[in-house]
């Protein structure tokens, strides 16, 4: 390769948000107005946010996420660190969450949990839009109870969030895998209809059909969709007690309104799921259109050396929404105000920045790389700063100094009293 020696880039499939990306959705403002959005909306129905390793044990999703997933199958990126333990970069939250939660005891001392948390996955797909090889999750698990209620909350909870933040190409899907019964029952009716195409189906959906047979339900190859088009429904396979489950959430969501489709083919790339699935997509993204997706796991707790414990759960990828929000939230959020201090004024202007700071939530920035006015002048438009105030001897002695409004190019002169300053900048 022709690459220098001394020249570096990112590792293939991560991305830098920086100000002024090329790409708006790169931008750290719209990833602020995400999570801005999701800690009043979450917080608001009661969720804490919980900080987690980005490594754990390999076998740790193994067990929680499934020998027979994508994920766990080809995509994790795991090491052995110096001690010889294998160990892997987090490819999704719920498995490390529901660790931590076991391992504190809650399912003994307090089990019902809300919880939720921002952070970095890691999963080696192959890169392409709005699929990375390091992506963000907004992520949140409810443990400790089993009822429709909840299921019901979370979807209400998703769409406030999805509201809150403008989006409106969004659908909800939402399917239930049932409970044991229902599940084991499905299986069997599924791969009898499948069996006799084996042959006719694509590789990976043939060795699902030993391990996984509900995968090749979302199988995007046409040949596989023809195949499962006229499958027995899972609903024919529930147990009255799942029926009554899903029935019920169902209809809490027809009386909030909120517009749903059961998506009979919906299944989940995971393995721990039980009962109630659900995905938002977007008609906006191409293929990967899922924005968010979840639901229950009501046997991971267990799995994972806890006494039973249902949970439900979701996650969202913070870089899909950013597509979505591209162009919609202005990327650029420079300092409300710009002070320009001329030679030797430095600690002038940092009184004069401390004092505004202080009696306000005002962004101000100090020019600390001096030069020529004009230069300073270019700096504050290239940090996009709304105002600019230069402080010399004059402005100093007189207690009055020109405020400029680099938008428009109009002066104002104003008192130096950081009151005076406030005012004028919030009007
Ligand atoms: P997931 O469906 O694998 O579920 O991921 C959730 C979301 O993360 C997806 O809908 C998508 O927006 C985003 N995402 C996934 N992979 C990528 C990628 N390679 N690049 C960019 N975005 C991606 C989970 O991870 C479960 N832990 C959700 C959950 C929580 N279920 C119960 N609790």
């Amino acid at each position: 390769m022709g690459s220098a020696k001394n020249t570096f880039r990112a590792v293939k499939g991560m991305n830098d948000v920086l100000p002024a990306a090329k790409e708006n959705f790169l931008n750290p403002a719209v990833w602020d107005f995400i999570s801005e959005k999701a800690t009043s909306t979450l917080e608001g129905y009661g969720y804490r946010q919980v900080r987690l390793p980005v490594v754990e044990e390999t076998r740790l999703f193994a067990r929680g996420i499934g020998e027979g997933t994508d994920i766990v199958g080809k995509e994790m990126y795991t090491f052995e660190d110096r001690g010889g333990r294998s160990l892997t970069l987090r490819p999704e939250g719920t498995a490390g969450a529901t660790r931590a939660y076991v391992e504190h005891q809650f399912h003994r001392n307090n089990p019902l949990q809300r919880w939720w948390y921002m952070g970095p996955m890691y999963r080696a797909e192959r890169p392409q839009k709005g699929r990375y090889r390091q992506f963000y999750q907004i992520g949140a698990e409810l443990f400790g109870t089993d009822s429709p209620a909840a299921d019901a909350e979370m979807l209400l909870m998703l769409w406030d969030w999805t509201q809150a933040m403008g989006l409106s190409d969004v659908s909800l899907k939402v399917n239930t895998l049932g409970d044991k019964e229902s599940r084991a029952a499905y299986r069997a009716a599924l791969t009898e209809h499948l069996a006799p195409h084996r042959e006719e189906l694509c590789e990976s959906c043939a060795s699902r059909l030993d391990i996984n047979p509900l995968r090749t339900l979302d199988c995007k190859r046409p040949s596989c969709r023809e195949i499962v088009a006229d499958a027995p429904d899972i609903m024919t396979c529930l147990t009255e007690s799942a029926t009554t489950h899903f029935n019920r959430v169902c209809e809490f969501l027809e009386a909030a309104r909120i517009p749903y489709d059961r998506e009979r083919r919906l299944v989940r790339g995971l393995d721990y799921y039980t009962g109630t699935i659900f995905e938002f997509t977007t008609g906006s993204l191409g293929t990967q259109d899922a924005i968010l997706g979840g639901g229950r796991y009501d046997e991971m707790v267990e799995e994972l050396g806890g006494t039973s414990t249902p949970a439900i759960g979701f996650a969202a990828g913070v870089e899909r929404l950013a597509l979505l929000l591209e162009g919609k939230i202005d990327g650029e959020r420079g300092p409300d105000l710009y002070v320009i201090p001329m030679e030797n004024l430095e600690r002038e202007a940092f009184e004069l920045a401390a004092r505004l700071r202080k009696s306000s939530s005002l962004r101000v920035e100090v020019d600390v790389a001096g030069g020529k006015v004009k230069q300073q002048f270019r700096r504050a438009d290239r940090a996009c700063a709304r105002f600019a105030l230069v402080l010399g001897e004059t402005e100093l002695a007189a207690g009055r100094g020109q405020l400029k409004e680099l938008g428009s190019g109009e002066s104002t002169e104003i008192s130096l009293e950081s009151t005076a300053i406030v005012d004028h900048l919030l009007q």
